[in-house]
Formats: structure tokens, C-alpha cells, sequence
């Protein structure tokens, strides 16, 4: 049985993890942690991290930008690994998760879901055949209404596993609208689209003379991020320090 912090109880993906536990025979949610308490869940809830002293095998993490750095501090300090699903962490916040990670198991992924992280690695097969004959790479993501940052994380996750096949020789353009000039043969353009509640699409386009391919993942509900946690943090349970990601957990 893994016993699982929940940081971010009270939020959307909080509550969908709360529901997916509450099912599942080899976890439990043992305690929650968020800046107030309704009394909506059955596990006690700190309004004060450090006041948690409860034991625990891993932390899930789905709160905002602005609560990480305590919460790697916290898992550093009582050594329980912690998977860090909160996405638009500064360049400073991602060299503080890598730091941590010399001291206790950290695994960080913008989208947990299967689906996804399986599109990470085919994206990779096709650019090193289409970029290289001369397409064009292209990411448009959509997302809900109340999204704060935009590009989503998942976008940018995905531009990086493009230009890491292509050796990191391109950029990324998120905004043409300042400029009248062509597109370079090296650049990303990202595109981000905010409405309604869409739960979250990315699409990469590869875009070359007369034909392009399209690939296209869509989540309809939050659960598929909320199965891919609570997976993540089973593996992660017991694991030494480490910087860990989603296809360590595929992989096993
Ligand atoms: N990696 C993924 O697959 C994935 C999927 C969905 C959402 N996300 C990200 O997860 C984050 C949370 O998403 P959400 O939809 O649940 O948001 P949400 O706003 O519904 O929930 C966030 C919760 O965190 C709490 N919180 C804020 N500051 C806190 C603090 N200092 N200490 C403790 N709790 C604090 C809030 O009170 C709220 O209950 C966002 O960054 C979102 O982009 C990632």
C-alpha cells in the first residue's frame, strides 16, 4: 500500500486524484495539504506544510508555480519523493527541482498522461525523418478558459523532444505578430489557443511541400492525468535520489 501525500488537495486534479485513490487497493491518500480546508475529504488536511509530520511514501504535487519551492524543500527535509506536476515553474524553479534531486527522488512531468508521453517519443522518429527533408514543425495547443500560462507546459515539452532529435539546432516562436518576414528553416512556432473547458489537445504539424502530418493528442477528462500520478508515485516509492520522468514509469 503506498501512502500518498496529496499537495493541492482542494484543486481540480486534488479532488480527481482524491476520487481515483478512493478506488484503488494498493494506495491511500494519507494526508492533504492546502492554503485552506473546507472538510470535504476523509484524511486530515494541513493548511500548514510543516506542520504534516504524517508518514508517508511519496507526495503528489498539482498546486501552483508559486508552492514549489517549499514543497522540494519539505521533501528534501523529511526525504519522501515527490512527483511535481505543476506546470510554468521558473528557469530558476527547474534548476531548484534538479538540485533536489541530488537528495531524494524527484519526478517532474508537464503531462502525466499515457497518451502523451508516448507521443513525446513518436515525434522524435518522424522529425528526424520530415525536418530533415525540409518540413516544417508546428504546435498548436488548446486549453481551457482559467489556464494560466500559456504555452501549456505539455507544448513546450513536446518542442523540446523535437529539437533534442534535431540536435537542438531550432528555436521557438511563440508570437509572429511583431514581424514581416518569412519563417525560418529552423524555428518551432507554438501557438496557444484558451477557451471554454477544454481539457487540454496538442497537436504537431509537420508541414512540408505538398503534404503534412498531423498528430493529434486530446484529453477529455482529467482522470488521464490523475491515473498517470498516482502510477508515478507508486514507482517513485522506495526509489533513491534521482531525477525521475513518466518513461521511467512506462518503462518500468
Ligand atoms: N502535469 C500534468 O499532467 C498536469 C495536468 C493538469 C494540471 N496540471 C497543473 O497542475 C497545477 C494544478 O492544476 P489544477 O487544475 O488542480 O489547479 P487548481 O487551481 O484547481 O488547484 C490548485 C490547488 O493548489 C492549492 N494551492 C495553491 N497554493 C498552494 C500552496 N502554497 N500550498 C498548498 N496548496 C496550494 C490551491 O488552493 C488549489 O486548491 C497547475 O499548474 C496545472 O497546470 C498539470
Amino acid at each position: 500500500m503506498v501512502r500518498i501525500i496529496m499537495h493541492g488537495c482542494n484543486g481540480h486534479m486534488g479532488q480527481v486524484i482524491s476520487g481515483l485513490v478512493e478506488n484503488d487497493p494498493d494506495a491511500e491518500i494519507v494526508a492533504g495539504i492546502d492554503v485552506s480546508d473546507q472538510g470535504k475529504n476523509n484524511y486530515p488536511v494541513f493548511t500548514d506544510m510543516k506542520a504534516c509530520q504524517v508518514e508517508a511514501d511519496a507526495i503528489i504535487d498539482f498546486s501552483s508555480a508559486k508552492a514549489v519551492d517549499a514543497l522540494l524543500d519539505y521533501s528534501a527535509e523529511r526525504g519522501i519523493p515527490v512527483v511535481v506536476c505543476t506546470t510554468g515553474l521558473s528557469e530558476e524553479q527547474l534548476a531548484k527541482v534538479e538540485e533536489t534531486a541530488k537528495k531524494v527522488a524527484v519526478l517532474k512531468s508537464a503531462n502525466m498522461s499515457l497518451g502523451i508521453n508516448t507521443l513525446l517519443k513518436l515525434v522524435q522518429d518522424a522529425a528526424k525523418v520530415l525536418a530533415a527533408a525540409g518540413f516544417d514543425m508546428e504546435i498548436v495547443e488548446r486549453h481551457h478558459r482559467l489556464k494560466v500560462d500559456a504555452p501549456s507546459g505539455t507544448a513546450l515539452a513536446l518542442a523540446d523532444s523535437l529539437n533534442e532529435a534535431m540536435d537542438s539546432r531550432y528555436h521557438y516562436v511563440y508570437d509572429r505578430s511583431q514581424r514581416r518576414e518569412k519563417r525560418d528553416d529552423k524555428e518551432i512556432g507554438i501557438s496557444a489557443v484558451r477557451g471554454g473547458t477544454i481539457v487540454g489537445e496538442h497537436e504537431v504539424i509537420f508541414a512540408g511541400p505538398d503534404e503534412v502530418i498531423e498528430f493529434k493528442h486530446t484529453a477529455h477528462s482529467k482522470a488521464v492525468f490523475g491515473k498517470g500520478a498516482v502510477e508515478a508515485a507508486k514507482f517513485l516509492a522506495g526509489k533513491p535520489a534521482g531525477r525521475y520522468d513518466m518513461s521511467d514509469v512506462i518503462n518500468g
